[in-house]
């Protein structure tokens, strides 16, 4: 081996570098040139074979080719990698439209408690809470409901210790935040508070064992079945249009005294009768009444001095009307199909 076999070889090298096509053909040829065990320690291996005069032409030779090679992997290199950045901009063609998330929505019950709440807010409500568990004194005795109803018994309520005396439950419905609040602050009071209850209902199109409920609670000096029917008009009218008609039909609460049951005309028919109002042109929202001096008694509030009204408000009946749903247990299935047309 002399000094020209090195140039030769150099040449054709930087050849060969230069040809490669893409990155994974320039490693290759650097590495069978200049690589550990390329053709450059070939040379290195063979300067001890070289007679001596020769000796530093060849090892300048051998320098030369290891440098040059080198230099000529490098430039390649930066034309390569420009030309894969070039190809990737060219494959982007900015004239797609973009391609959008899915958005997610609140859920038509949580819709419906914000929608609730903002008008009650413009009536001077504010937004009360409870717990979901329960005392039966909170839930049942409080509120004038006598030992004995029908409503305490396990086969309506979920208690959650097995023994009586029971000492907590799921309530069954929102009133006990009445309790609460009356407890803890001094009238006038204007609340409202959404939330869950818990009934041991066997479920169908329209019962559920787990439902919302809006509870209502209005504490002055003078507060009559008027003011009550007057904001529950008012709120019916607000949330669902000019045209929907409130109906009060006489009623018993043990909380309330007198007492009513409310309907709103249905949404859905305008009243005509269709199957999400079972035909009859009407669904029962819930309860409502005058506060009963008893409850008042019962929290320390002066019945001679304070009067109220109390109403409670199912939610699910509401979101079934408002926005045409036959079958409450879509509310509950969470099906995206569902969910998304609200
Ligand atoms: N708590 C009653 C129910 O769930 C509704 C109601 C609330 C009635 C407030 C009167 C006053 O049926």
């Amino acid at each position: 081996m002399n000094t020209n076999d090195i140039i030769t070889q150099k040449a054709a090298a930087i050849a060969e570098v230069n040809a490669a096509g893409d990155l994974a053909a320039l490693e290759a040829a650097r590495v069978k040139f200049i690589g550990r065990n390329g053709l450059l320690p070939q040379f290195m291996a063979a300067i001890k074979d070289v007679p001596g005069p020769e000796k530093k032409e060849f090892g300048q030779a051998a320098n030369g080719f290891r440098n040059e090679v080198q230099a000529a992997v490098d430039a390649r290199k930066e034309i390569l990698a420009a030309q894969a950045e070039a190809a990737k901009s060219a494959a982007f063609d900015y004239t797609l439209p973009g391609s959008w998330p899915q958005l997610g929505s609140k859920h038509p019950i949580t819709q419906i408690i914000e929608r609730a709440t903002a008008i009650f807010r413009t009536l001077g409500f504010t937004v009360a809470d409870g717990p979901d568990i329960e005392s039966p004194f909170n839930n049942f005795d409080a509120l004038n409901v006598p030992a004995d109803h029908p409503s305490r018994a396990d086969k309506d309520t979920f208690y959650l210790d097995e023994k009586a005396p029971h000492e907590s439950l799921l309530r069954t419905h929102t009133s006990p935040v009445q309790i609460r609040v009356m407890q803890s602050r001094t009238p006038p009071l204007r609340i409202i508070a959404p939330g869950r209850c818990y009934r041991r209902d066997t479920t169908d199109a329209t019962h559920s064992a787990n439902f919302h409920q809006i509870e209502g609670l209005y504490v002055d000096r003078r507060v009559s079945m008027a003011d009550l029917k007057g904001d529950i008009s008012y709120f019916a009218k607000q949330l669902m249009g000019p045209d929907v008609k409130v109906r009060f039909r006489t009623h018993f609460f043990p909380f309330t005294e007198p007492s009513v049951e409310y309907d709103f005309s249905c949404h859905v028919c305008g009243g005509k009768g269709c199957r999400v109002c079972k035909h009859s042109g009407w669904i029962e929202i819930s309860g409502a009444g005058l506060v009963n001096p008893k409850v008042f008694g019962l929290v320390g509030i002066d019945p001679e001095q304070w009067q109220g009204y109390a109403f409670g408000m199912g939610v699910e009946r509401i979101a079934m009307i408002l926005y045409g749903i036959p079958d409450i247990r879509f509310l509950y299935d969470n099906d995206v199909r569902f969910l998304a047309q609200f």
